[in-house]
């Protein structure tokens, strides 16, 4: 059988120190110790939900990126839809590789990826599922892996659109059931617990690719199913921490700058913060071992 291996840079490029993990000033480092991040999207960001329902802003990945890599190294994004991680990696010079279930979001993520200018870096999009990483990649050569899964089976029933208000509520995407696909491997169509099991089998494959010491980064947000929550970033924590990672923080990504009016829900007898307020980065390593 012929090797998938790929045939893609990972050693830095930069003239930066070795013992850095990135290309970052003292002063540049110092910003980035706040522990509540926001982010705004911009132009070239996909927000159509009839695209792919669950884009992150560039600027996400991107921030994730400079933080834990140097220019030249690899970038892993495992559940990489339509390819923001790719992205992001282009144009701070970084190579990366992501994967998708779904064909079409992956021919997006290449559509997307070759409207940008040209670099020196490459960043590859791969239809395959996640548990098959290990054929593509050699051991410690990832430098970063970045990643907004599946949050379990959210979108696996009729957007409800709760947290807006008024006649923007029934938009059209009202009473949509937008799941990513119907293909049992799909981390999107299992309930949370069958989905924590699967994520921690995938990246436990993945922690060999790692070099020692390298960051692993999760956006997730908790459920609310029949009025009960799912504190889905706990079972997450688990899956990986069984998987051999080592948990180094938690950043909450404050969104409040991306809602604009919430309808009132609750109100006057049960108390639920807004789901749509925050969501959290969490943020792993290889340990050393
Ligand atoms: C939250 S979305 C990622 C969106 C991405 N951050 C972006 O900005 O486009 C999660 C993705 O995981 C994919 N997915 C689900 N199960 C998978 C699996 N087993 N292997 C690879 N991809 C999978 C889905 O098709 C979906 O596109």
């Amino acid at each position: 059988m012929t090797s998938k291996k790929l045939n893609i840079n990972y050693i830095k490029t930069c003239n930066c120190s070795r013992n850095h993990i990135n290309c970052l000033t003292a002063k540049e480092w110092l910003k980035n110790q706040v522990a509540i991040w926001e982010f705004y999207y911009e132009s070239r960001d996909i927000r159509d939900k009839n695209i792919h329902p669950a884009v992150f802003p560039i600027a996400l990945p991107k921030k994730c990126i400079e933080l834990f890599t140097h220019k030249g190294e690899l970038v892993l994004d495992p559940f990489m839809g339509i390819g923001t991680t790719l992205v992001a990696a282009k144009d701070t010079g970084r190579n990366a590789v992501g994967f998708d279930l779904k064909k079409e979001y992956v021919d997006f993520a290449k559509k997307r990826l070759s409207q940008q200018t040209l670099c020196d870096t490459k960043q590859i999009a791969i239809c395959d599922d996640a548990i098959n990483i290990s054929d593509y990649l050699e051991k410690n050569t990832v430098s970063l892996c970045v990643t907004s899964p599946p949050y379990a089976n959210m979108l696996n029933r009729p957007r409800l659109n709760k947290s807006l208000m008024g006649k923007a509520r029934y938009n059209d995407q009202y009473k949509k059931i937008q799941q990513y696909s119907n293909n049992p491997r799909d981390l999107g169509t299992m309930e949370p617990k069958k989905y924590a099991k699967e994520l921690g089998k995938i990246y436990q494959k993945i922690l060999p690719l790692l070099k020692p010491k390298a960051h692993c980064v999760i956006n997730i947000t908790d459920l609310w199913w029949e009025n009960r929550r799912i504190p889905l970033h706990i079972y997450v924590i688990e899956a990986m921490t069984n998987a051999g990672y080592e948990l180094r923080n938690i950043i909450i990504w404050d969104r409040r700058n991306l809602i604009n009016g919430a309808g009132i829900f609750g109100w006057p007898s049960n108390y639920i913060t807004l789901g749509t307020t925050f969501e959290y980065i969490l943020d792993f390593w290889k340990p050393l071992k």
